[in-house]
């Protein structure tokens, strides 16, 4: 039996990869866009994006003839009994889906109809508000073609679920075929086709009414990006929560069945070219049916604050980002895809910008989408060694495995200052917070509380500093003097250098104790104890002591103006005896 012959209008990612796919399996295809750019891309056997396997399967269909391009919209549908729609349905100003490509693919497959005898069938798989494809794609064949629904031809909505960046693997091995079909008859043809096409792999099918098709593509789409996000929601917590990682709990619900481990990775939040424009074109349509979708809102919502979550994480590493330069590690909104519509980057790099940060940023595959938009305002590194070098943080923005295989050892021997922020947790916290400044998303950490912590950010091995350390400790015997500076004495000295070190994991070398301090107002159980004296980092990495403690760095030369009280207290006490001995 002879194949059924196939045209597609619209050679986005998902109209090229599923003709791609239809002609490596021995299908006929014969494609349309009005852009021409594309076209000639594709007769050349080449693709105008970056997509696995692709282009591979583009080149091969190509040169068997299985696979075409043709400037004649009507010639496409001439050669086919069967077109599918998948040009784009991006959003309007006020978030309502734009139809425009829609109704123009509609009308021009009803003006090819006109000149056809046999039944055709029109297949939607742009994603489309619930009746769109009745009341526009099937109005607009009719009044186009002069034919009849039904007798003369057939609709049918079947929507994709294909990933970018997995799309290829996602059409040969779908979860399910989704068939919302006009009348038997178009079912029937749609899934005798895809029997053929997976044989003996065919996935579980639904069939069903137009509007249920059409309405899955949204839900599907709005279920997984809520997932995402409240994940990200509970991220946020456990970000406040010392000792806690979002990365054991997701893994601790996700293996609870009901829940499942997919879509459960918390991360500076999700973008591409459908989320954002599907939830919003969703939220509309609820408005327009007096229905609210408080989840749907919520879901979008976490997702606008979620990437400056990194931001505020790198400034409590480094201090403020004035004239910083930092180092973007990913640009693409996921990887293994040159895509940057919607992507989280764009929103990381103009905020990073507004505070005054340099910004050189890094992607094996988006740099040429990021140049489009970025121009010559922020610097592109050709690789990550390039990326890093000098830089003063750098931010995890996109899961590419060539930064997967980074160690703490090359941030260290690359950057000015080693401070990590993790925004796709795809470190060790226990391999990186040892060896350098680190902080993710979704891992609990210490809360700095004094605005004087950036002053670390200019800190150089060697540098004489003046270290401040302040803790909470247990009432002991050393420590018990309420209120004042205690005397100190040998005993105390060895102890505090053994002390600074084994909570900083730096040599440090005392070169002068200023003064050791208890704060009265603390209860007579816990003592507030601030210590101080000069010191030089002989090497290794700053990390954060202790739960109860912290320990501040301030070079000498450039002590911060804004300290907490018994900062500045120890620090004035220095500078005074500093003075008296210069
Ligand atoms: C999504 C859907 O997964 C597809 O089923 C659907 O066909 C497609 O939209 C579409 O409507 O055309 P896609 O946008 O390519 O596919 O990418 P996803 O893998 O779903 O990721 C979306 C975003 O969520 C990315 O920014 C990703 O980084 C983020 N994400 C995903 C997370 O932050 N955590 C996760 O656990 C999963």
């Amino acid at each position: 039996m002879r194949k059924v012959r196939i045209s597609f209008f619209g050679l986005g990612y998902v109209g090229l990869t599923t003709a791609a796919c239809f002609a490596h399996k021995g299908f006929k295809v014969t494609c349309f866009d009005i852009d021409e750019s594309k076209i000639e891309t594709l007769n050349s056997g080449k693709t105008p994006f970056f997509e696995p396997r692709l282009e591979e399967l583009v080149k091969t269909s190509v040169e068997t003839n299985f696979l075409k391009a043709v400037k004649d919209p009507v010639k496409a549908v001439l050669d086919s009994e069967m077109t599918f729609i998948t040009v784009g349905t991006p959003n309007k100003e006020d978030g309502s889906i734009d139809l425009t490509s829609i109704k123009e693919a509609s009308k021009t497959i009803g003006e090819a109809l006109r000149l056809k005898d046999s039944w055709h069938l029109i297949v939607v798989k742009s994603t489309v508000i619930p009746t769109t494809t009745e009341n526009v794609v099937g109005n607009n064949i009719k009044k186009y073609s002069g034919k009849h629904l039904g007798s003369d031809f057939g609709l049918c909505v079947n929507p994709e679920f294909l990933r970018e960046g997995n799309a290829v693997e996602d059409t040969f091995k779908p979860d399910r075929i989704v068939i919302g079909e006009s009348d038997k008859k178009s079912g029937d043809l749609l899934e005798a086709f895809y029997r053929e096409f997976y044989n003996n792999n065919f996935p579980p099918i639904i069939r069903t009414s137009l509007v249920n098709a059409e309405l899955i593509k949204y839900v599907n789409n709005a279920f997984l990006a809520m997932k995402v996000s409240f994940i990200n929601m509970i991220a946020n917590l456990c970000q406040e929560i010392p000792g806690s990682d979002i990365e054991i709990v997701a893994k601790g619900i996700g293996l609870d069945k009901r829940i499942g481990q997919l879509f459960l990775k918390a991360g500076v939040g999700w973008g591409g070219s459908c989320w954002p424009k599907d939830l919003k074109a969703l939220l509309n349509f609820s408005v327009k049916n007096n229905v609210e979708l408080p989840l749907v809102e919520s879901t979008l919502k976490i997702n606008e604050a979620q990437p400056y979550k990194l931001i505020d994480l790198a400034k409590e590493l480094i201090g403020e980002l004035n004239s910083k330069r930092i180092a973007v590690l990913g640009l693409a909104f996921k990887p293994d895809t040159d895509d940057m519509r919607y992507a989280v980057s764009i929103k990381i790099i103009e905020k990073l910008l507004e505070e005054g940060a340099k910004v050189v940023a890094y992607d094996p595959k988006a740099g040429h989408n990021a140049k489009k938009i970025f121009r010559d305002i922020i610097e592109y590194a050709d690789s990550i060694q390039e990326c890093l070098k000098d830089s003063e943080c750098a931010l995890i923005v996109t899961e590419w495995d060539d930064f997967r295989k980074l160690k703490p050892e090359d941030f260290v021997k690359l950057m000015k200052i080693p401070a990590v922020v993790d925004g796709r947790r795809i470190y060790d916290p226990g391999l990186y917070s040892p060896k350098l400044r680190f902080a993710a998303i979704g891992l609990g950490r210490r809360k700095y509380h004094n605005p004087a912590f950036a002053a670390n950010a200019i800190i150089k091995e060697g540098e004489r500093i003046l270290l401040v350390k302040r803790a909470i400790e247990p009432c002991k015997g050393l420590w018990s003097l309420p209120g004042g500076f205690m005397e100190y004495n040998e005993t105390v000295e060895t102890s505090l250098v053994r002390e600074v070190e084994e909570e900083t994991g730096l040599k440090v070398k005392p070169l002068k104790i200023i003064g050791v301090y208890s704060d009265p107002l603390r209860s007579p159980v816990k003592h507030v104890i601030t210590i101080s004296y000069e010191c030089s980092i002989v090497g290794g990495a700053l990390r954060p002591s202790s739960e109860n403690s912290e320990i501040k760095f301030f070079p000498i030369n450039n002590l911060p103006k804004r300290l907490a009280f018994d900062h500045f207290k120890i620090i004035k006490e220095y500078t005074k005896a500093h003075s008296k001995n210069s």
